[in-house]
C-alpha cells in the first residue's frame, strides 16, 4: 500500500459508482438519448429500460414495480412522503419522528410545524436506542404519520421499524421509513414488512448521486411533491433521469447479489478495525447500539481529542473517514445524533465514523490500524484535556 492510494472508509457519505453501473448507464448518455415519453420509436424504446430499472429496484425491496416512484434523491423522497401523508389526511394534524433522523426529515417536519402540524419527537438513550414507551404514548388517533429511519447514518443503529409500523397502523396512522442507509445492507421485504412509504438514495448503494426512489404501498393515497407532467404515473413530474435511474436499477441488482457479502466480508472489515482499535488504543468507546447496527458502520470516540484533527492526520495517509461534528455558526459542535445520546463532551468531540463497502480490503484495514495509534498518541500529547 502506498501513501498515494485513497482508502475510502466514508461509504455512508457516498459510495463509488460500481463499474457495472457505469456500463449500464453509458448508452443513455450517448446513443439512447430519447425522451421515454415520445411517441416515436427513438424515444419510446427508452421506456423499456425505465421499466426494467423499476423492476430491478422493486425486486431488491420485495415490492411491486408499480409501487416505486423514481425521484431525484433521498431528500426528495423524504419530503414527498411526509408532505403527502399530511396533505391526504387533513383531519390528522400530528406526525411522530425520532430525534436522530436525517435533516431531510427533521427540517421537513419543522417546515410542516410552521403550517400547523404538531411534531412529536421520540428521544433516544445513550446508545441511540428509541424510547419505545414514548413512541407508544405519542402515536394516537390524531397522528397522520410516523416516520423513523431504518438505520442511522452516523452510528448505524437499526430501528424496530416493523414494530413501529404496527403501532402506527393500530391507531390508523401511516408509517414511513428513511431507509437511505439500510437499502442494500440489510434484507428488506416490503411485501411483509408492513411499511407504507420507504425512501432510498442511489449514491449510497453504488449508483450515482442525484437519483432516488420512494416506495408507496399499493392502495395508499399519494399527493405528488413535484407537480407538472404525467411522468411516473402522475406521481412525480419531470422528464425521467434515464441514465441515473437505469444505474439505480443495475445497482439494486448488484446489491441483491452482494447482500450476503455485506453481512460477512464487509462486517469482518468493520469488526477487524473496531477490535484492533479497542485493543491498541486506550480511552476509546464504540458509540451506538453495538449489537444492533449496520454491518458496515462503526462510530468510535477517541476521548480527549478533536475528531477533525484525527481526520486531517488520517487524510495525510489517504485514509478518508468522517467525524460526528457539524460546523454550526463557525464553531464545531457535535452532531445532533451524538448530542441526543448525551455523550460526554470529551467523547462527542472525538467521534469518528468509519463506514465500509464491498470495495474495501483487509489490507486497507491493516494499514489504518498501523497508522492510527501514533496519530492518536501525538494528538493526545498536545491536548489540554489529556491527563
Ligand atoms: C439517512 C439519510 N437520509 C437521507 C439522506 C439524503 O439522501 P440524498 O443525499 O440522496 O438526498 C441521507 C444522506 O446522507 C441519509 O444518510
Amino acid at each position: 500500500m502506498t501513501m498515494q492510494d485513497t482508502i475510502y472508509f466514508d461509504n455512508n457519505a457516498t459510495t463509488a459508482v460500481a463499474p457495472e453501473v457505469v456500463d449500464a448507464m453509458l448508452p443513455f448518455l450517448t446513443t439512447l438519448y430519447g425522451n421515454p415519453s415520445s411517441i416515436h420509436h427513438f424515444g419510446g424504446q427508452v421506456m423499456a429500460y425505465v421499466d426494467k430499472a423499476r423492476e430491478q429496484l422493486a425486486s431488491l425491496l420485495g415490492a411491486a414495480p408499480s409501487e416505486i416512484i423514481f425521484t431525484s434523491c433521498g431528500t426528495e423522497s423524504d419530503n414527498a412522503a411526509l408532505r403527502s401523508a399530511v396533505f391526504t389526511q387533513p383531519k390528522r394534524t400530528k406526525i411522530v419522528i425520532s430525534q436522530i433522523e436525517h435533516p431531510a426529515i427533521l427540517n421537513t417536519a419543522k417546515d410542516l410545524e410552521r403550517s400547523g402540524v404538531t411534531v412529536a419527537v421520540i428521544p433516544v438513550d445513550e446508545h441511540g436506542r428509541l424510547d419505545m414507551d414514548f413512541a407508544k404514548e405519542e402515536i394516537d388517533e390524531n397522528t397522520a404519520l410516523v416516520s423513523v429511519m431504518w438505520a442511522n447514518n452516523e452510528i448505524g443503529n437499526i430501528f424496530p421499524v416493523r414494530e413501529l409500523a404496527e403501532m402506527a397502523h393500530a391507531k390508523g396512522a401511516l408509517f414511513h421509513t428513511d431507509a437511505v442507509q439500510a437499502v442494500g445492507k440489510v434484507p428488506i421485504n416490503l411485501a411483509t414488512d408492513g411499511i407504507d412509504f420507504l425512501s432510498l438514495s442511489g449514491h449510497k448503494l453504488h449508483a450515482p448521486k442525484g437519483v432516488g426512489a420512494l416506495y408507496v404501498r399499493r392502495g395508499i393515497r399519494f399527493h405528488p411533491f413535484v407537480i407538472g407532467g404525467h411522468q411516473e404515473n402522475g406521481r412525480r413530474a419531470g422528464t425521467e433521469n434515464v441514465a441515473s435511474l437505469v444505474g439505480l436499477g443495475a445497482a439494486a441488482e448488484l446489491a441483491k447479489a452482494n447482500m450476503e457479502k455485506e453481512n460477512t466480508f464487509v462486517r469482518s472489515l468493520r469488526d477487524t478495525l473496531e477490535q484492533g482499535v479497542v485493543a491498541a488504543i486506550k480511552d476509546v468507546r464504540v458509540n451506538g447500539d453495538v449489537a444492533n447496527r449496520l454491518p458496515n458502520t462503526t462510530n468510535i470516540s477517541f476521548e480527549y481529542i478533536e475528531g477533525e484533527s484525527i481526520l486531517m492526520l488520517l487524510d495525510q495517509f489517504g485514509i478518508c473517514a468522517s467525524s460526528g461534528s457539524a460546523c454550526t455558526t463557525g464553531s464545531l459542535e457535535p452532531s445532533h445524533v451524538l448530542r441526543a445520546m448525551a455523550l460526554p463532551y470529551t467523547a462527542a468531540h472525538g467521534a469518528i465514523r468509519f463506514s465500509f463497502s464491498r470495495y474495501n480490503t483487509m489490507e486497507e484495514v491493516q494499514f489504518t490500524l498501523e497508522k492510527l495509534p501514533p496519530i492518536i498518541a501525538r494528538l493526545r500529547e498536545i491536548s489540554p484535556y489529556w491527563k
